[in-house]
């Protein structure tokens, strides 16, 4: 017997062995392994991805939201490469040139008072290191979150979030998370006014319920994102600033999806004119070229620190190549204009949604905050009966299946998640494709208006 397997892996360029490897060799997230059809993408260029087929298709959810600066921009290839030939790793006790530099960058572009960042390598690390710090910080263990949230899927994150991917594992939730709802806009009868008064009310309850003296943090995304941008009433985080100043809560904001541009400010807090005492971010900082995350932690935590160890870490906190990647990103971010773009290119989006609105009776909602926007597509516009219902069972996505098949035949890469249709492109995105994207989706909506119900 030879000690070594042999396996017969296909090594040509032909889309159908590229995909039959994966199929063969790799896991899936979040799916049944069989029956999925995942598309090989040779290259990405701009707003755009290719297959090895040659086929074009515009990528209208950014990847994950995380490609903000756009596909293939070689000056982060060229920074990565540069970082490679002089040193790839050191330990995260050395020093580096671009760790200092993006530190300072950040400090630059994040709100008053938060200068300090922890790296870590992806979004889930830097919100289980912010729940951890909040705890150590404040001596106290509750962790308070929004249902409609999510925050990754390692244990701490999965359990804060309120996803209903962590329902298969609920028995293993982490404990000391409780959550707290804020109904949405689109389905509230009572207006916004009532709205915000109704949810801080709620949030008051529970917080007396499990005992103020008791909470380290209240943790919620600067704008929600893949639970399908549910806005917040007008004023409410403003209010939540004040709960956790009252009670000496600590306030992190979840910017992994919100965070570099993508609500049309570089953190999506900025848009309720709130400050928080940590942010946990990731995807932007690089656009996913490299993975990285980062926790940035406001002036008096940090303080707390000088004289007292800090309990966290990772080997590849502060990776150098993926500093260097985040550094020239943020430069993108500056010389094109990007943060400026988004809020342009957002206007534009809505506008033109709005025109679609009245042409597709499946169109129910669309929630938009710069470039982090959703479609929501309904039976009928006065009932708002959901096309398809949250957390849909595979046999009630019959419609959204043949809008996303559509999608993806038209050329459009997008994320559809239940009833919801992502419109969420690079910040680069240009009006004319804008328009090349929501003319296939407004082909794409045509099939679902076919199931309205008058
Ligand atoms: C708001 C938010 N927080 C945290 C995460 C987790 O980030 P990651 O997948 O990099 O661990 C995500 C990922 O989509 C997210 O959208």
């Amino acid at each position: 017997m030879p000690d070594t397997k042999i396996i017969p892996i296909a090594t040509g360029t032909d889309s159908k062995e590229i995909v039959q490897n994966n199929l063969d060799y790799t896991l899936f997230s979040w799916s049944k392994q069989k029956g999925i059809d995942p598309i090989a993408f040779k290259y990405g260029d701009g707003v755009y991805l290719y297959d090895y087929d040659g086929k074009r298709y515009i990528d209208f959810s950014s990847g994950l939201m995380n490609v903000n600066i756009g596909h293939g921009n070689q000056r982060v290839t060229e920074a990565v490469v540069k970082q490679m030939q002089e040193v790839s790793y050191v330990t995260p006790n050395c020093a580096t040139k671009v760790r200092g530099e993006l530190g300072k960058k950040l400090a630059s572009v994040t709100p008053d008072g938060l200068n300090k960042t922890l790296f870590t390598v992806c979004g889930a690390t830097a919100i289980e290191n912010a729940i951890k710090l909040a705890r150590l910080y404040t001596g106290r263990h509750k962790i308070l979150t929004r249902y409609q949230s999510y925050h990754g899927a390692s244990y701490g994150a999965m359990s804060a979030g309120g996803d209903p991917r962590k329902l298969p594992a609920d028995s293993q939730q982490a404990p000391n998370f409780i959550h707290f709802d804020i109904p949405y806009l689109y389905r509230w009868e009572y207006g916004e006014e009532n709205l915000l008064k109704e949810s801080i009310n709620h949030l008051e309850r529970v917080i007396a319920f499990e005992g103020p003296q008791n909470i380290a943090a209240i943790m919620l995304e600067g704008e929600s994102g893949s639970s399908g941008c549910l806005k917040y009433p007008a004023g409410y985080l403003k209010q939540v600033r004040e709960i956790c100043n009252k009670h000496g809560i600590l306030f992190i904001a979840d910017e992994v999806m919100s965070g570099f541009g993508r609500t049309g400010k570089w953190f999506g807090v900025e848009n309720h004119h709130v400050i928080p005492d940590m942010i946990a971010t990731a995807k932007g900082i690089t656009s996913g070229y490299v993975p990285l995350g980062a926790l940035i932690v406001s002036d008096k935590i940090a303080a707390q620190y000088d004289d007292n160890v800090l309990w966290l870490g990772l080997t590849y906190s502060a990776h150098p190549v993926s500093c260097a990647a985040a550094l020239e990103v943020l430069k993108i971010y500056e010389d094109e204009n990007l943060v400026e773009n988004a809020v342009m290119m957002g206007k534009y989006v809505e506008e033109q949604v709005e025109k679609l609105k009245k042409k597709h009776p499946s169109i129910g909602d669309f929630r938009n905050t710069g470039l982090l926007g959703c479609i929501e597509l309904v039976k009928n516009q006065k009932t708002k009966e959901p096309m398809a219902p949250f957390n849909a069972k595979p046999d009630e996505m019959m419609v959204m299946n043949k809008v996303a098949a559509k999608l993806k035949e038209l050329g459009m890469y997008t994320f559809v998640r239940w009833n919801y249709i992502f419109v969420a492109p690079p910040l680069i995105v240009t009006k004319e494709q804008v328009d090349e994207g929501l003319a296939m989706i407004s082909e794409a909506v045509s099939i679902a208006d076919g199931y309205t119900a008058p």
